[in-house]
């Protein structure tokens, strides 16, 4: 098969994983006979450099050409101080919405070879993590309207957080589908004792449940949620949540799994031109030190395989390439443990070509 594939390489330490999935794309199409072309798109702080703007229009428009995006991680401390118009984060949410991806879709499970890194007691981890966080991508608080006024000589700074009936539909059927192809269980979390927003999400959630009658549904407080997390996340299957509760509990789950560096993420819209990213940041403090680990964005690499590719063998064999060193013992300072071998970014992506 031949794939055009937008390639985003981001800013800080974010160039080093990028590298490194690229190669395993590489291996992956030399192998199976594919073609992947590379188109570079500048977003991000690059694009700040270069063009003044986040994501130019004529960059937007080469991701929605291609037939997938993959990007590393955006934005560093150079950037910090601009407007928020003019953040590296603004190009990334951009090109979330210019390009519909309304589904972000974050597994949060644990490596078995990395049970010693959890921040989690041993007895809660062997009962198992394996949950998927659904995230609302492109509504809510980041793209309501932001303003700071001037109200009796003081500076009054507001973001409203709208959700329509249709925007949570439809991010409430992908959560629902979700839980069909895995154990069945699903958990809406929100803040419905206090959000209007949440109250709409409840009431829109109970008009799918009728349609997934097989679907164990369940509903939650975000606090609680992030304290279920840590205390008992063996409980959890499908979590679907709006924009801003979603990044937050993605975070706290993906810790708890061993290290966020290891990560992937797909969000996905109308079509199946995906956008694929870790879900860790661009790691400023350790910029150009091949310290960086390169899993989240091979990891992701694998995903567009299966989700936008419908290459479901090469990524099987991606992930089986990364549980492989894992098992050697091989590891990347984030995830490091007593008696395992340290590595940089460059020699985890040779170790995982090696295994391909
Ligand atoms: C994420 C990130 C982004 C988000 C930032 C960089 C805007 O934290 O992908 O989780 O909040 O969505
Ligand atoms: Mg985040």
């Amino acid at each position: 098969m031949e794939k055009n594939i937008a390639v985003i390489r981001g800013d800080c330490s974010s160039p080093e994983i990028v590298t490194q999935a690229l190669r395993v794309l590489d291996k992956i199409a030399q192998k199976h006979g594919h073609t992947f072309t590379y188109t570079e798109v500048d977003m991000g702080g690059a694009a700040i450099d270069k063009y003044g703007d986040p994501l130019p229009q004529s960059e937007l428009d080469k991701c929605l050409a291609s037939d997938s995006v993959l990007l590393g991680a955006i934005g560093g401390p150079k950037w910090e101080g601009m407007p928020g118009d003019k953040r590296p984060e603004k190009g990334l949410l951009r090109l979330r919405s210019g390009m519909g991806l309304y589904a972000n879709n974050r597994p949060a499970k644990i490596w078995p070879q990395l049970a010693d890194a959890s921040p989690l007691k041993p007895e809660i981890v062997a009962k198992g993590i394996d949950f998927i966080v659904v995230r609302e991508l492109i509504g809510g608080v980041y793209f309501g309207e932001h303003r700071t006024d001037t109200v009796n000589g003081e500076q009054v700074a507001t973001d409203t957080m709208p959700y329509s009936e249709h925007e949570i539909e439809r991010i409430g059927r992908i959560g629902f589908e979700t839980a069909m192809k895995r154990r069945k269980k699903l958990c809406c979390v929100d803040k419905a004792n206090v959000l209007d927003t949440s109250r709409l999400w409840r009431a829109v959630m109970h008009r799918l449940q009728k349609e997934y009658p097989e679907v164990e549904y369940s509903e939650m407080f975000v606090d609680n949620c992030a304290m279920q997390i840590c205390k008992n996340p063996s409980q959890f299957d499908v979590i679907v949540t709006e924009n801003m509760f979603g990044d937050i509990l993605s975070d706290e789950a993906s810790e708890i799994t061993g290290s966020i560096g290891m990560v992937p993420s797909s969000s996905l819209g109308a079509t199946t031109c995906g956008l694929y990213e870790p879900i860790h940041g661009s790691a400023p403090d350790i910029m150009g030190q091949n310290k960086i680990n390169p899993i989240a964005c091979i990891l992701s690499a694998a995903m567009m395989l299966r989700y936008s590719f419908d290459m479901g063998a090469e990524a099987d064999e991606i992930e089986a390439a990364v549980n492989a060193v894992l098992d050697d013992g091989i590891r990347t300072a984030d995830m490091m443990s007593e008696g395992c071998t340290l590595v940089g970014t460059r020699e985890m992506g040779d170790a995982i070509l090696a295994k391909l």
